[in-house]
Order: C-alpha cells, then structure tokens, then sequence
C-alpha cells in the first residue's frame, strides 16, 4: 500500500495501512485499543502554545539567530523518575547553555531529550540467550529489560505509564523553572558536585561570574530587571517512534484548524524509521509540531528531497530540524550533497549535528562506547563544512547526563576502556558524563582547549 497524498486522507491513525517499522507486536489487541483510548482521554502532556513557541525558536535558529541544545538520555527508565535524575539533567542543560550562551553570543534553545524517551528501535525483533528466544525490550513504554517471558511480552499499559511518568517530569520542570531554578541571577542553584573538582571548574566560574556582571550591569544601567533573559525554558522532545501511542494524543486544535502531537513538542523520526512510504513519515506529515529528522550515511539525495516534499510542503519555517549522525569519518564525504540537496528544495531547515550515534564502537569485551576524540571530531567537522559551503549549523544533539557515569572514553580525565565497567549505567546508548558534557559545551563555545587522548 502506499501513502495517500492528500491531506484531507491523513487521521492520527492512518499510519496503521502502511507497513510501521519497530513497533511491538501486542499479543492482546483489545488490550491494546482500550489503552490507546485511555491514553487519548486523559489531558495533553504538553500544549499547542509551547509547541508553537518552539516552532519558533527553531524558525529563528534556521535564520541564524539562535543555537538549539538538545540532549539526554539515549533512553529513559521509569525507575529513573526521580527528583535526583530530572534535576541533574536540567543542572547539566542550563550550565551547558550559559557556557555556550557566552561562547556563541546568542540565545541558546534547550530541547531535553526527556519526558517521553521511553521507547527504542532495536536491531532484532527477539533476543535469544541459551536457546531461548524472546521479544527484543523495546523501551519501558513497551516491556521489561529482564530476560522472561513475563517481563519481555509488549504490554499496553505501559504507555499509561510512561505518559504519566512524561507527565510528572514535565511538571516538576515547569515547577523548577517558574519557581526560579533557572534564574540566570543565581547559576550557583546548578552547580553539581564536579565543580569542585574538576580542571575546568575555574573556567566554567569565569564564565559565571562573567554573565552575572553583565546582567546586573545591564540592570543598573536600564534600571529593570531583564525578563527575557532572566528565565531560562527547556522544551521536551522525543524519538516519535512508537505509533499507537504518539496517534494517542494527537488532537484536531479548532483554534488552529492544525492537528497537534501532544505527548512532546518535538518529535523527531529515526534513522531506521524514515522510509519515504513507511508509516512514520505518514504519521508525521499530518501534524504541526516542529519535527526532526535523523539522516546518516545512508540517506540519498532523492530521499531527503523527498521527505522534505512530504514532510514540509508548504516550505514553512520551524518545521523541519535535520540531526545529521554520520560519524567523524564520514561527515566530510557525506553532508556536503545533502546541503546541496536542501539548498535545491527551498525548504527552510535547521542543522542539528548528533556526533553521537555515527561514532558508537564495541570494545574487546562487547561494551557499546563512543571516545570523547570522534566526537568532538565530527562536531568540529560539521562546524566547518557548513561554514565553508554558506550554510549554518544551528544545532547539538547529544546523549548526556548530570551523573558521573563510565559509558564514553576520552574527555578531561581520560578514560580508557578498563573504567567502562565501573559506573556504566546506560541500558542502551552510551552518554557522555556531566564533565564530558560541559567539556563538549566549552568546545561549541571556543573556550576550551584540546584534552588529553581518549585513546
Ligand atoms: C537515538 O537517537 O537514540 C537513535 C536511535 O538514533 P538514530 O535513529 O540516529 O540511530
Ligand atoms: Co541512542
């Protein structure tokens, strides 16, 4: 079957005539539908007035204007909604943003990959230990990591679960945020425990003290407090991967005559998800959140222009986010035809670089890693191969935490392979810890020097 063109053809749940990569295979149907009815009776996790203010950010990051920071979990857990995790995620965020604030000279946009990266494509549909085969754990909106029969069948109620989960972080962060945790007056509220400790600490008070003297500065001489900058928000966005429950909540807005996701306000497509006739991309065409779209190494130039023709043919700007994750070998090779590509649709676009998932290596024991080198590498790269062909790189999208994990090697401390095992937490992808994070940050900012080898 191939996707109907109209737009009048599109529902929230016309994806379901198309062939849907990734999703689980629910043994009980009717489990399933009266979840997916459950899920779309209760109130929307997020609004279309935050969705439309984040369309514009990233309107404004396509012009140049403003820098997108977009990171977190590659997946999150439900165990992990706590006050702790969430806090630590923002801490992480808002200090990155100041660095590269006041590196970049201009308005940096968070977009936390939070509240609702709670489902995963997998490689196989089952895994299978001494001989015994089970489905895949696909994300805790879906089923268990342990390996049983119980734990891994997909289970509806899941997704009630993790859209109430998505629910509670989403709260606290607002509540943190209109609270005044995110006051720029008072950086010290995000400190965490590296800050002590750590070789970049004076540098990262430089830069604090730095901004707190130019806004009171500022102050004195205009006689107000400055409101725009003095609020810092974050802004939620997940892999829109699992169709029942993004079809869940999406609603027709009579307001704005626009149907809207309303589980996140950016969602953004995978790279194993974006087949031109698949079902995501017919999902996606018919709402009008701002989206991204994951492209590496495989994606052709027909393809792009393809997607950017279904998935934005009005050529409206926000709309369209491209992440590109091609590692640090291939970045040079691989993106400048697909600038050109873009370029030639007319589509306004913003380039976000993920220099995550194209360097992910196994070591001699198994363990998924990323060195700190490949993907500063490919960030470097992409700033410059943008730059050198006219185009803007707006955007980083990185897989991060606030906690003091062993899951990527290399960065100030130079880890090496032998402290992977240490306090490797990740269930999935492996993310740069807080120091690594903030050293990724004072990079894009040009305030740090090169580190130590990774190797
Ligand atoms: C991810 O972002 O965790 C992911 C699976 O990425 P990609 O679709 O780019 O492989
Ligand atoms: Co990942």
């Amino acid at each position: 079957m191939t996707r109907p063109v109209s737009k009048s053809d599109w529902h929230p749940a016309s994806w379901q005539s198309l062939v849907a990569q990734q999703q689980p295979s629910y043994p009980d149907k009717a489990a399933l539908e009266r979840a997916i009815g459950d899920l779309s009776r209760l109130p929307p996790i997020v609004t279309s007035w935050e969705v439309e203010a984040l369309k514009e950010q990233i309107a404004r990051a396509q012009r140049g204007e403003t820098f997108v920071l977009q990171g977190g979990d590659c997946a999150e857990s439900f165990d992990d909604c706590t006050s702790e995790s969430i806090v630590d995620k923002l801490k992480i965020l808002l200090q990155m943003s100041l660095v590269m604030l006041y590196g970049l000279k201009k308005p940096v946009v968070r977009v936390g990959r939070m509240a609702g990266q709670y489902a995963k494509p997998r490689s196989a549909d089952t895994e299978t230990r001494d001989g015994v085969s089970l489905p895949s754990f696909r994300g805790d909106l879906v089923n268990r990591q342990p390996f049983t029969a119980d734990d891994r069948v997909p289970n509806p109620d899941l997704m009630l679960r993790g859209s109430e989960r998505s629910a509670l972080t989403l709260n606290f962060v607002r509540s943190l945020i209109d609270g005044g945790f995110a006051d720029l007056h008072h950086p010290e509220y995000w400190d965490l425990d590296w800050v002590g400790h750590s070789k970049m600490a004076d540098q990262y008070h430089e830069i604090v003290g730095a901004i707190s003297n130019s806004l009171d500065f500022l102050e004195s001489i205009s006689g107000r407090a400055l409101h725009q900058t003095q609020r810092a928000d974050i802004y939620a966005g997940h892999e829109g991967l699992h169709l029942s429950y993004e079809q869940a909540q999406t609603r027709f807005l009579e307001h704005r005559k626009r149907w809207y996701n309303l589980t996140t306000l950016f969602p953004w497509i995978g790279m194993r998800t974006a087949q031109i006739d698949g079902a995501h991309v017919e999902y996606f065409r018919g709402i009008a959140n701002p989206m991204g779209i994951k492209i590496g190494s495989g994606m052709t130039v027909e393809w792009l222009q393809n997607l950017l023709r279904v998935l934005n043919p009005n050529n409206e700007p926000g709309r369209i986010s491209l992440i590109h994750r091609f590692g640090a070998k291939a970045i040079e090779k691989d993106l400048p035809p697909l600038i050109t590509a873009v370029r030639e649709t007319g589509s306004p676009v913003l380039w976000i670089c993920d220099p995550m998932h194209g360097n992910t290596e196994s070591t001699a024991d198994g363990t998924k890693t990323r060195r700190f080198d490949n993907i500063v590498s490919e960030l470097e790269t992409a700033f410059q191969v943008h730059e050198s062909m006219g185009s803007y790189l707006g955007g980083v999208h990185l897989e991060l935490t606030g906690e003091n994990v062993t899951e990527c090697t290399g960065g100030a401390r130079g880890l090496t392979d032998g402290d992977l095992a240490r306090a490797y937490k990740s269930s999935v992808d492996p993310r740069l810890n807080y120091e690594q994070a903030m050293e990724v940050a004072m990079r894009i900012a040009g305030v740090a020097q090169a580190s130590g080898s990774s190797r």
